[in-house]
C-alpha cells in the first residue's frame, strides 16, 4: 500500500492555519481520502500534558528547555500517531511541526540553528512533510484576528519583536525550501485562500488512483 502524505501548516499565531486546516481536512476527505488531522506541541497523551507546561504562561524556562521539550512531544507525536498512520495510507495534517521550532525557538528566542539541526535529525532523521503550507500574515494583522481571545498563552504574550523575528525565520525557512514550503498571502479572505489551497493541492492528488 502507498504511504500517506503528510501536510504541515505554519505561521505566527492568529494567521489561520486551524481555519483552514478544518478546511483542508474536508476537501482532502471529499475525495475520499482517510485524513488525520493533529497538532504540535500535543497529539499524543504524553505531548498534550508537555504542551500545557509550554503554553503555561506562568511557567517560567529557559529557551533550550522549551527546545527539547518540542522536540521531546515530537519524538512521541512521530512514534505514536504520525509514522503509524502514514504507514496504513491515511494523509495526516498536522497544525505545525519542526519549522515552527525553527521559527519560534531559532528566530524567536534565538536558539542556535545548529542545535535545531541536531535535534531534528536525531528525533525524525530525514523525514519530511511532503508539503508545508506557510500562512504569511503581518503581526498587526494577526493581533487584531487574536483580539477576541481571552487569556493569552506563552507564546501570545511575547511583544511584538518576537513576532516579527519568528515571522523572518519562517520567510527565510521558505525560501531555503522552496520545493517543500508553499507561501499563501494570509492577509486575504477566506475564500480567496481556499482557491489557493485548491490549486496547491492539486499535485498531490495526482497520484491518487481513481
Ligand atoms: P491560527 O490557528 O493560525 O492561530 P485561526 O485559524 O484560529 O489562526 O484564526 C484566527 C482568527 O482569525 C479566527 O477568529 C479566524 O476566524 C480568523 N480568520 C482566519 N482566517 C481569516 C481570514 N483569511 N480573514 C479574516 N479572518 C480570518
Ligand atoms: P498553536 O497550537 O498554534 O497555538 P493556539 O492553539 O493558541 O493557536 O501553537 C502553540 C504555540 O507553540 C504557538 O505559539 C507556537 C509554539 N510552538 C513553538 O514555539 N515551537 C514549536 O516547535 C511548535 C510546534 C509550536
Amino acid at each position: 500500500m502507498e504511504n500517506g502524505k503528510f501536510i504541515t501548516l505554519e505561521g505566527i499565531d492568529g494567521a489561520g492555519k486551524s481555519t483552514h486546516l478544518e478546511w483542508i481536512a474536508n476537501y482532502l476527505g471529499g475525495k475520499g481520502i482517510r485524513v488525520l488531522t493533529t497538532r504540535e506541541p500535543g497529539g499524543t497523551q504524553l505531548g498534550e500534558h508537555i504542551r500545557s507546561l509550554l503554553l503555561d504562561h506562568r511557567q517560567m524556562m529557559h529557551a533550550e528547555t522549551e527546545t527539547l521539550l518540542m522536540f521531546a512531544a515530537r519524538r512521541e507525536h512521530l512514534d505514536k500517531v504520525i509514522l503509524p498512520a502514514l504507514n496504513q495510507g491515511d494523509w495526516v495534517i498536522s497544525d505545525r511541526f519542526t519549522d515552527a521550532s525553527y521559527a519560534y525557538q531559532g528566530g524567536g528566542r534565538g536558539v542556535l540553528i545548529d542545535r535545531l539541526q541536531i535535534l531534528e535529525s536525531w528525533v525524525q532523521g530525514k523525514f519530511q512533510p511532503d508539503l508545508t503550507l506557510y500562512f504569511d500574515l503581518s503581526i498587526e494583522v494577526a493581533r487584531r484576528r487574536m483580539q477576541s481571545i481571552k487569556i493569552a498563552d506563552r507564546f501570545e504574550k511575547e511583544q511584538n519583536d518576537f513576532f516579527h523575528r519568528v515571522r523572518a525565520a519562517y520567510i527565510t525557512r521558505a525560501s531555503q525550501f522552496p520545493e517543500r514550503i508553499q507561501i499563501l498571502d494570509a492577509s486575504h479572505s477566506i475564500d480567496d485562500i481556499t482557491d489557493q489551497l485548491e490549486r496547491i493541492l492539486q499535485p498531490l492528488l495526482i497520484s491518487l488512483k481513481p
